[in-house]
């Protein structure tokens, strides 16, 4: 069922209001002109994810090199940190589980011919490894001049 959440002038720009759809509170985002609406809801344990901060992604190419991606941003959960992609509801990044004490790793030199790409199914074309949550988002379109959510 559509629900009519506001005209597009109600939003400017980076705005977010939360709203009642039949019943879900869901998050409804405005960033660079596009819109996104997502439940708010953490998978993790069920904090108000839509009252989280939005980070935009930061990618590599290689060691040195961070940039901003421009795609849609990530939304951090406010109660544990976890990050969701606001535009599919995958997480990515969280805080770790029991011990707190950073994780070592073995370290070692390879030739290259030895090295092979991540294993099927493990990291996207992008680079990232999809986490064990995705949060529920929900179509939202603009019909003529109003925000309507899909729910
Ligand atoms: S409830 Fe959202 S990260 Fe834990």
């Amino acid at each position: 069922m559509k629900v009519v959440v506001g005209k597009v002038s109600d939003f400017e720009n980076g705005d977010r209001k939360i709203v009642d759809v039949n019943g879900k509170s869901v998050g409804v985002f405005r960033i660079d002109d596009q819109f996104y609406a997502i439940r708010n809801r953490c998978p993790h344990q069920f904090g108000p994810l839509c009252l989280g901060s939005l980070a935009p992604r930061a990618v590599s190419d290689g060691p040195g090199t961070v940039l901003m991606d421009p795609g849609p941003p990530l939304l951090a959960c406010p109660w544990h940190g976890w990050e969701y992609d606001i535009a599919t509801g995958q997480s990515f990044m969280g805080p770790g589980r029991g011990n707190r004490s950073a994780r070592r790793y073995d370290v070692s030199v390879l030739p290259g011919s030895e090295l092979v790409g991540p294993a099927e199914g493990q990291a996207r074309s992008d680079g990232r490894v999809p986490g064990p949550y995705l949060a529920e988002t929900v179509p939202v379109s603009v019909e003529q001049d109003y925000v309507v959510v899909d729910g």
